[in-house]
């Protein structure tokens, strides 16, 4: 994979610049803009090479149609604000734009091409429609590592057509990945949470073998308390669950990985209640576990500490009610206090993690935050994304 960084004589070379500016949006207003924030060096970089640059990207799901709300004007007019640069969107259709059209004027640095997905070829990795877009540039760079697990037209095909590097933050992306996948710093370990295992069971199988410590947290782990023989009351759980769990467990015997799961836990009779500290074995039928407990965030403290590289992926506990996001605030500032003397490479991934450090205010304070939703966890699977082999 070729970085643009390290590319020389880029002056005047127009760059199709596949970006993830899939931001929410209500009523035309950006509500959370860490997408567009990010990619700010890119574009610094390639405005500072003195490229020109037509940015393309999506936004939700259209599929295939032109939908009003979807549209990347309220993006482009951010980027415009923030590069303070000339950036014009182009609406027309993307069969009828003439390569003419860009950069006919000297202070015209960027373009923006309409929602990409407005078009049914880019979700059928369509060959004509990659071909055509390519037409538009000298030079193809994919900095949307979180849209590289989709094989579409403006993510894999188009790089048949073009000299095709990688952007800056997909590099900082997969350096950080690589960290926790191929060259990773023992003892390596995971603090994997969210409800339903049958989610997760790939990406526990996949990293078992290279992982010294698993800790399952959050609702998942109620499965686990469940089969070891306890009473877990009205907890939220997966049916159908002990094939997986015997998998794991297995597996993890094998190959000398161990789990962990919590040893005690905070309840509630529900999820507005205030929180009750209970052993495994004294949980009632009518209470639901919400959190970890004193004793388990005390070992996963421990494990944090003689770790030299940490994943995490899924919070500890119910943390929307304060009374049970103190599992999850325990560990993000122990791993924030190790990270700080530099004991330990920090990768956090997933949406609710991202979601919870929001807000904490404690985003800023790890190695290295994914923002890609799908694309981490199928990474994290071991999947071969095909926007990265597709660089390669
Ligand atoms: C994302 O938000 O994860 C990416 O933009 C990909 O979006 P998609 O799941 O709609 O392909």
């Amino acid at each position: 994979m070729k970085s643009i960084l390290n590319e020389k004589n880029l002056k005047r070379k127009k760059i199709l610049l596949r970006l993830d500016l899939n931001v929410p949006l209500e009523n035309g207003k950006i509500i959370d803009s860490t997408r567009i924030d990010k990619i700010l060096p890119t574009l610094n970089f390639l405005i500072q090479q003195k490229t020109k640059i037509i940015i393309l990207s999506h936004v939700g799901r259209p599929k295939g149609k032109t939908i009003k709300k979807l549209s990347l004007k309220p993006i482009g007019e951010d980027l415009k604000k923030k590069l303070n640069t000339s950036v014009k969107l182009i609406t027309k259709n993307i069969y009828e734009i003439k390569n003419k059209e860009f950069f006919e004027k000297f202070d015209e640095e960027i373009f923006i091409l309409e929602n990409i997905r407005f078009y049914a070829e880019e979700e059928k990795n369509d060959f004509k429609f990659a071909k055509h877009l390519a037409g538009f540039g000298d030079i193809y760079v994919n900095d949307a590592f979180s849209c590289s697990h989709r094989a579409h037209a403006s993510i894999q095909q188009i790089s048949k057509f073009l000299p095709s590097f990688s952007g800056l933050q997909l590099d900082l992306e997969m350096t950080a990945l690589n960290k926790i996948t191929t060259e990773i710093t023992k003892p390596i370990t995971c603090i994997i949470g969210g409800s339903k295992i049958s989610t997760k069971i790939n990406i526990i199988k996949n990293l078992i073998p290279r992982f010294n410590n698993i800790i399952i947290v959050g609702g998942m782990a109620n499965n686990f308390i469940e089969y070891f023989g306890n009473n877990i009351g009205k907890s939220i759980k997966e049916k159908n669950c002990d094939e997986i769990i015997e998998e794991i467990l297995s597996l993890s015997k094998k190959k000398k990985c161990k789990i962990i799961y919590p040893e005690d836990v905070l309840v509630s009779k529900d999820f507005n209640g205030s929180s009750i500290n209970k052993e495994l074995d004294q949980i009632l039928p009518d209470e639901m576990i919400l959190d970890i407990g004193p004793k388990t965030v005390k070992k996963i403290i421990n494990l944090i500490d003689n770790s030299k590289t940490l994943l995490w992926n899924g919070p500890a506990g119910y943390f929307e009610n304060p009374n049970f996001a103190n599992g999850s605030i325990k560990i993000a500032k122990k791993i924030i206090e190790n990270n700080k003397s530099n004991k330990i490479f920090s990768v956090v991934g997933g949406g609710d993690t991202v979601s919870l450090l929001n807000k904490l205010k404690l985003v800023g304070n790890f190695n290295f935050v994914s923002t890609a939703g799908g694309a981490f966890l199928e990474y994290l699977e071991g999947k071969k994304l095909p926007g990265i082999t597709a660089l390669n």
